[in-house]
């Protein structure tokens, strides 16, 4: 399993697999879950500086291609959203990514200040969450002004390495990435979910999911995800990227390599191959680098 050893933002990794913000619950025994079975950077729920209920249920459906979630940014709140890092540092090293949500750059300061006492290693801006546009509008990172000063004034007070996670649900892309690189970004994470979209019950003939409307993870999403981390590579972008969006395979993840990012986040997949997902793919990522001789995942070559 050497050959999946790797460095991200200077810390070291046991693989570059990486557990998505949200995916799982917010209770350290599921990112201990995640790490035991082969997860090298655990990634928390968004946390936002109150408690929230979310959605109310169905907040989730299966789909075509992969499922739809309007979860609705359900979390304890920072103050105690941070507590389960402690806890599971009880049990593990692997680096952990905190997560934040908040609506404007003066909260999301507060936020980060908040998470610079704690042991946690990154700091995750959600600038991309499409299943709160009911409450907060379209997501952060469709403009570049937005993105440009959440990132300078969190860079302002962070501690922390600081990576922003981006809606592909924007016109120009590479643009938006552009704008959060020369904010200060140390690191991108792409992409959050797509759309959202919308699942009929047509005996019913009511929508499925309570809030209507949700976002697209899954399957379907990877033609996207590598398109779009292609893009940012291929635009002379050189910061790390964690790339994310249906990852199920050891296949899927080395395309995901191959587009450019160095991490890969495999979120959507654990509903479908269960938390052994992560050491499968390790297995599968380790089985094709041995086929072809690359001592390293950092060594496979990009298409750019
Ligand atoms: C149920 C669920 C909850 C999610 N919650 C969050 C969240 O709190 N913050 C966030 O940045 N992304 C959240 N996401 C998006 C994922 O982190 C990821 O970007 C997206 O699902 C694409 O990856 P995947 O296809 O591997 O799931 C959530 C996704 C799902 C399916």
């Amino acid at each position: 399993m050497d050959r999946l050893r790797t460095k991200f933002l200077g810390k070291e990794m046991s693989s570059p697999l990486v557990l998505p913000a949200g995916v799982l619950d917010i209770s350290f025994s599921s990112y201990k879950s995640a790490s035991e079975n082969g997860a090298g950077l655990i990634t928390t729920k968004s946390l936002t500086a109150e408690s929230r209920t979310g959605h109310k249920g169905p907040v989730v459906t299966e789909v075509e291609g992969g499922m739809l979630n309007c979860m609705g940014l359900c979390n304890p709140g920072i103050e105690e959203g941070v507590l389960e890092i402690e806890r599971f540092r009880k049990y593990s090293n692997a680096p952990v990514n905190v997560s934040i949500f908040a609506t404007d750059e003066f909260a999301f300061a507060e936020l980060a200040k908040k998470v610079n006492d704690t042991k946690a290693d990154f700091l995750e801006l959600n600038l991309s969450c499409p299943n709160v546009m009911d409450e907060f509008g379209v997501p952060l990172s469709a403009s570049e002004k937005v993105v440009t000063g959440i990132i300078s004034r969190v860079k302002s007070v962070s501690t922390l390495p600081v990576i922003a996670k981006l809606s592909p649900n924007v016109t120009s892309f590479t643009k938006i990435a552009s704008a959060a690189a020369e904010a200060g970004a140390d690191a991108l994470c792409m992409i959050n979910t797509l759309g959202p979209g919308i699942d009929i019950d047509i005996e019913t003939g009511m929508p499925v999911l309570y809030n209507i409307t949700g976002g697209l993870s899954g399957p379907a999403l990877k033609p996207i995800a590598l398109r779009l981390i292609y893009e940012c590579r291929k635009a002379g972008l050189t910061l790390p990227i964690i790339g994310m969006g249906g990852i199920i395979t050891g296949e899927d993840a080395v395309q995901m390599l191959m587009a450019g990012a160095d991490l890969v986040g495999v979120g959507t997949g654990v509903y479908y191959r269960g938390p052994e997902i992560f050491g499968k793919i390790n297995k599968e990522i380790s089985d094709f680098l041995e086929r072809k001789a690359i001592d390293s995942v950092g060594s496979v070559n990009r298409i750019v």
